[in-house]
């Protein structure tokens, strides 16, 4: 299969691990992802599905590579289930990565949007920074790599939040990330997960005026800037995203958290 000059790789399924109630990460082998940079994507296709993005949690020399998915439609759904020897197809990695650079950096993540901050997490403390990483959720159940982020950070430096309070902190991630902000200073945040998270994150990092890159998601279908279908604001993610920082975002205030687009293009509340 392919689209433009991008071709459509079929790998092989290595193996599913199931993480926590919902999310499993699913790993491949594929050279090409190997050179990937934290907060890039795949277009990954499950036969008689559409494609559809999904960010590296994983990948090494090797070509050792895996996503981290959880099921919301047809595709998604395919892939939660695929076994070992199963045949997906693969293009990328797509996207502008997330800035790796030393400094004193704050990483929040919820839900899959935990998935980029392995591979950052990784590649900040390559570069010699200081790291801290909150994971949130909604309750200790739908807590994510808490385990894989504790080997890459040291204790003292991982966060759990849940807003039922069942494991960590209670309340919000984002509200602890404000306090830590000013505790460990900060002086650049990182997130991906809920937009409406993320929302809070840009305006806080506005207000403490810290650097501040964002990973979003919007629906995408050549994920090669033709379609427009994952445009927010005058960016389209698939070229000038999947992450963007607060200049980029600047621009879309009046989208960014707060609205989206539904299959139709009709704009739909988040
Ligand atoms: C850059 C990028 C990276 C992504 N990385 C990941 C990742 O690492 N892991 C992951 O699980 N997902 C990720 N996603 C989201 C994933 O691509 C979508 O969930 C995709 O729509 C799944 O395809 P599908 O065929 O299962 O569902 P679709 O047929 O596309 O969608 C089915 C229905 O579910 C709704 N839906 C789909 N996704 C969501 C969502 N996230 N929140 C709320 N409603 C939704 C759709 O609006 C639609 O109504 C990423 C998206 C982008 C843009
Ligand atoms: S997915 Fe088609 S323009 Fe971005």
């Amino acid at each position: 299969m392919d689209i433009g000059s991008e071709k459509i790789r079929i790998r092989r399924v290595l193996r599913n691990v199931r993480e926590n109630r919902s999310i499993n990460t699913v790993y491949f082998k594929d050279e090409d992802c190997s050179s990937a940079k934290p907060g890039q994507f795949v277009m990954v296709w499950e036969p008689g599905f559409d494609e559809f993005p999904m960010s590296l949690s994983h990948y090494d020399e090797q070509g050792i590579c895996s996503v981290t998915v959880k099921p919301w439609g047809p595709g998604s759904n395919e892939l939660v289930r695929a076994k070992r020897g199963d045949l997906i197809g693969i293009r990328g990695p797509y996207g502008r990565p997330y800035t790796v650079e030393r400094s004193s950096s704050l990483l929040v993540g919820g839900g899959t949007g935990l998935a980029p901050m392995l591979p950052l997490a990784k590649a900040l403390l390559r570069a010699g920074g200081r790291v801290g990483v909150v994971i949130g959720g909604r309750s200790k159940a739908d807590l994510l790599f808490e385990k894989q982020m504790q080997r890459i950070v040291k204790k003292t430096n991982l966060y759990l939040t849940t807003d039922d309070g069942s494991h960590g902190h209670p309340g919000f991630a984002s509200d602890l990330a404000e306090r830590l902000i000013t505790e460990r200073k900060v002086s650049r945040l990182y997130t991906c997960g809920p937009e409406v998270m993320m929302r809070k994150l840009y305006d806080i990092s506005a207000k403490a005026g810290i650097d501040f890159e964002a990973s979003l998601e919007r629906s995408m279908k050549c994920g090669i800037g033709i379609c427009g279908s994952c445009a927010v604001g005058k960016n389209l993610l698939c070229r000038e995203g999947a992450v963007l920082d607060s200049e980029a975002l600047k621009g879309s205030l009046d989208e960014f958290g707060l609205l989206q687009r539904d299959p139709s293009g009709r704009y739909i509340r988040i």
